[in-house]
């Protein structure tokens, strides 16, 4: 990855999307995660809550489930669909794609932040390791899908 930075006058987020970059062999995903421990800090949950809110909540609810896009991103659904998959494809999927009406719109560290909040709305347990966009952990070994309702609290209104 480090050849991207090396790109003069390309934004090294536009060099990712737009490099070979390969897809994590499964022995380079991180299984470890199984102390329920997730790759992202506190602090980049509640960023992530903010950004979240400001940038999410219009389509898939102040409470990640209930938007007029109707596939929750927490719960059950949220662990069927992505618990055997990593936390790098989660990222690329959702800077890919969303926000739906402006895709990639947002930096790497709010789309990272936004990940760890919906990722400790699951379960995960914020630790010492600040998320990236190349953190490449399997969901399932660090969110239950069993949802937090403190990591949400207060969350009903925008902030
Ligand atoms: C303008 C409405 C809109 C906004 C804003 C939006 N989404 Fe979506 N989202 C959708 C739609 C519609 C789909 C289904 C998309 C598809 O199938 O291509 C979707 C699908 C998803 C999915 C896949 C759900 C699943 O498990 O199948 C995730 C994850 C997601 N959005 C996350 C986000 C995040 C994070 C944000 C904020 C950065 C966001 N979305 C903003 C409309 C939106």
């Amino acid at each position: 990855m480090r050849y991207i930075f090396g790109l003069g006058g390309i934004a090294a987020f536009a060099a990712a999307l737009l490099s070979a970059e390969p897809w994590p062999a499964a022995a380079d995903i991180s299984t470890t995660g199984t102390s329920g421990i997730g790759p992202f800090t506190q602090s980049q949950v509640d960023n992530g809550r903010v950004a979240y809110n400001a940038n999410c909540a219009g389509c898939h609810g102040y409470n990640l489930q209930n938007g007029t896009h109707r596939t929750p991103l927490i719960g059950q659904p949220f662990i069927v669909g992505w618990g055997q998959r990593s936390t790098w494809e989660y990222y690329r999927y959702i800077s890919y794609r969303m926000p739906n009406n402006a895709p990639n719109s947002l930096t790497p560290g709010t789309y990272t932040n936004i990940i760890a909040y919906i990722l400790a709305a699951n379960g995960a347990q914020p630790g010492s390791e600040i998320m990236t966009p190349e953190t490449a952990v399997r969901i399932d070994t660090i969110a239950d899908g069993i949802v937090r309702e403190p990591v949400l609290a207060g969350n009903s209104q925008p902030q």
